[in-house]
């Protein structure tokens, strides 16, 4: 039987359409500070709500999936999971969803955008402007690298990985070589050309690297103080992904003594903080991630948001369970 009303928590404000359309149909309290929720507060609450809305920065450790509570959804908005504790709400009996698939595109875009204020220095020549500090035209101002033609490395081939290849491929002319974070590598659209190869192989051959792997225990730190010393001397480095992937201070290194050639990051190790060792070099570009930021996407991740809470509260499967 299905609950006309369950209660939920959400610990972020959401799009207004979104609000109002989760508000309709259930009993929300929204955390109107739209700050971090210690967890201290989500243990209490999940005794008193029948679900929470979470967002990709949200913390959810084990503690909060104590068996015997109300609480029986996790609705995350966003496709990583990582900081939710996904085998403790399953013993829990919690159930956890996600939103995949509506937040490729943009994050693709994102990815492309990186490389190309990476390689062309396009912030530095922001920032030189707005500094006051631009002396005209010169056949030798700023010079960044092409990217039309070079050679892309992507670890990780699933929805964003392709769809990054797809446009550096077709748009940018550039060789493709793939690397499965873990096997078996997927199967690809036909159209797409890439030359798989071994991780180690890849980033010995790219100019640029791109992650696009879900952070979990085996991938954390994979681009290691030795993986990061295998990349080709000037090599660019660009993370969509999550910033627990990359060994910060051994990236931090690389760029500040020259060997790699930049890095564009839209993700960190313990967002919203960057390292000042990062804010400290010209040849990072820093975003604050944003990859799913644009209206549209927002939108229809808050659509699959509701979908999967309508499902799960009118007693059916939610599309996008992941717990
Ligand atoms: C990001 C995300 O914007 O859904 C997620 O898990 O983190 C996305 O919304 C993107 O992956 C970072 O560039």
């Amino acid at each position: 039987m299905s609950n006309p009303r369950a209660a939920l928590y959400a610990l972020h404000r959401l799009p207004p359409a979104i609000e109002a359309r989760l508000s309709a149909r259930f009993d929300i309290t929204w955390n109107a500070a739209d700050g971090d929720v210690p967890v201290a507060d989500l243990v209490e609450r999940a005794d008193r709500f029948d679900g929470f809305i979470a967002t990709v920065t949200d913390p959810l450790p084990a503690e909060v999936f104590r068996s015997g509570t109300r609480l029986r959804i996790v609705a995350n908005f966003g496709v990583g999971t990582n900081l939710i504790d996904l085998a403790a709400a399953r013993s829990a009996g919690v159930v956890v969803t996600n939103t995949p698939g509506v937040l490729t595109d943009c994050t693709a875009d994102l990815t492309i955008a990186l490389m190309l204020m990476t390689l062309r220095r396009l912030g530095e020549g922001e920032r030189v402007l707005r500094a006051g500090a631009w002396q005209g035209w010169r056949p030798t101002h700023l010079l960044g690298r092409r990217m039309s033609g070079k050679t892309l490395g992507i670890i990780g081939m699933g929805r964003i990985g392709q769809a990054v290849a797809r446009r550096a491929s077709a748009g940018f002319g550039m060789r493709v070589l793939a690397a499965a974070h873990r096997p078996p590598a997927p199967v690809l659209s036909p159209e797409l050309v890439v030359e798989w190869c071994a991780l180690d192989e890849l980033l010995g051959r790219s100019d640029v690297v791109s992650l696009h792997c879900p952070a979990t225990p085996e991938t954390a730190g994979l681009l290691d103080q030795r993986r990061l010393g295998l990349m080709r001397p000037g090599a660019v480095l660009i993370n969509t992904a999550r910033g627990a992937l990359i060994d910060e201070p051994a990236l931090i290194a690389a760029l500040a003594s020259g060997r790699l050639g930049g890095a564009g990051l839209d993700v960190f190790r313990s967002e919203p903080t960057v390292s000042a060792g990062l804010l400290g070099l010209s040849n990072a570009v820093l975003l604050p991630h944003l990859g799913s930021a644009t209206e549209e996407t927002r939108i229809a991740m808050g659509d699959l948001v509701a979908e999967n809470l309508e499902a799960f509260f009118a007693g059916l499967a939610p599309g996008n369970r992941v717990a």
